[in-house]
C-alpha cells in the first residue's frame, strides 16, 4: 500500500502539535530488538474498529500535512488505547522518525478503520489458521483478543515466522499473557495453539511456513488432517512474497479467497510498512 519515497525526498519529520487534527498522545514505547518496536496511544473517542483492521497514523512533514502510513491495530476492541507493532526500516520515510517517538509525544491517528483480516470476511468453518511473519502477527494480537474469534472456531492456530528468535519475542509474550486474559482466557487456553519458527537461527521449529504447509509437516504436528475448504479458514498477513506463496498453497488445497461482502475461505493483508 505504501510507496517509499527516495531518501533524497525523504522529509524530515516532526512530532505532531497536540492540537493537530487527529493527534493523539504517546502513551509508551517499547523496543523488542534494532529492527522491531511497539508503541501505545491514546485512544480517539470517535474510533470504533472490528478485530483485526487498520489505521493511518503518521508524523507531520515541514509544511505540517502528515505523512501517514498504513498500521494494523494490535490491541483488542475494548481497550482504551491503542498498540502498535512496527518494524524500523532504515532509511524508511515514517519509521526512521517514528522510531524516535517518546511517551507524551503525538502521532496523527485517522480514526477511519478498515481491512479485509475480520472474522466477517470468513465463512463459518471448524478451525481458523492465523499465518503471520514479522510484524505481521499485529492484527492477529487484536482477533486473537475477541472473544468472537473462539465462538466461532473450535481451533484456533497461530503461525509466526521470523528470522530470528528474538523477533518472535512480541508474540511469545502475547500468547503467555493470554490464559489470564479475563476476556478470553478461558477459551484460549481450551482453543489456541501456537507454533512459531524462525528462517535464520536454530530454534524448537526451523522453517518457512510454506514449506510447513507445502510438506504437510505443519498439519501432520497438530495431528490434523490436511487443509481443505470443508473445514479450514486461514487468514495470512506478512510481507508481498509470503502473502502470495500462502495463499496459493491455500488455494491449491482448494480454498478461496473472502472479502467483507463476499466471505471465503481465507483472507491477506499486507504487513505494511516495508
Ligand atoms: P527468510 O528468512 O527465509 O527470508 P522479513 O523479516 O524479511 O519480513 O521476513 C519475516 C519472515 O518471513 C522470515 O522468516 C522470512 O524467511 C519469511 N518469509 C519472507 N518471504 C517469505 C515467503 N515468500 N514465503 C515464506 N516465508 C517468507
Amino acid at each position: 500500500m505504501s510507496m517509499n519515497t527516495p531518501l533524497a525526498t525523504a522529509p524530515e519529520l516532526v512530532a505532531a502539535s497536540p492540537s493537530a487534527p487527529d493527534a493523539q498522545t504517546v502513551v509508551s514505547v517499547r523496543h523488542w530488538t534494532d529492527r522491531l518496536f511497539s508503541f501505545r496511544v491514546t485512544r480517539p473517542q470517535s474510533l470504533r474498529f472490528r478485530s483485526g483492521e487498520f489505521v493511518m497514523i503518521g508524523l507531520p512533514k515541514p509544511d505540517g500535512r502528515p505523512l501517514l502510513r498504513a498500521y494494523s491495530i494490535a490491541s483488542p476492541a475494548w481497550d482504551d488505547e491503542l498498540e502498535f507493532y512496527s518494524i524500523k526500516v532504515e532509511d524508511g520515510p515514517l519509521t526512521s522518525r517514528l522510531r524516535r517517538i517518546e511517551p507524551g509525544d503525538h502521532v496523527i491517528v485517522r480514526p477511519k478503520p478498515t481491512g479485509t483480516l475480520v472474522l466477517d470476511a470468513l465463512l463459518p468453518g471448524e478451525r481458523l489458521w492465523l499465518f503471520s511473519t514479522g510484524t505481521g502477527v499485529a492484527p492477529f494480537a487484536s482477533i486473537l483478543r475477541d472473544p468472537d474469534t473462539y465462538e466461532r472456531y473450535n481451533e484456533v492456530i497461530l503461525t509466526h515466522t521470523c528470522r530470528d528468535a528474538a523477533e518472535l519475542e512480541y508474540g511469545k509474550q502475547l500468547l503467555a499473557a493470554l490464559p489470564a486474559d479475563p476476556l478470553v482466557g478461558e477459551d484460549a487456553a481450551a482453543k489456541l495453539r501456537y507454533l512459531p519458527t524462525t528462517t535464520r537461527e536454530p530454534t524448537e521449529a526451523i522453517g518457512r511456513i510454506t514449506d510447513w504447509i507445502a510438506s504437510g509437516r505443519l498439519t501432520d504436528r497438530f495431528g490434523l488432517p490436511p487443509l481443505s475448504p470443508e473445514r479450514d479458514r486461514a487468514m495470512i498477513c506478512g510481507s508481498m512474497g509470503l502473502n502470495t506463496d500462502v495463499a496459493a498453497l491455500l488455494e491449491a488445497a482448494g480454498l478461496q479467497s473472502g472479502a467483507n461482502n463476499k466471505p471465503g475461505h481465507y483472507v491477506l493483508e499486507k504487513a505494511f510498512v516495508s
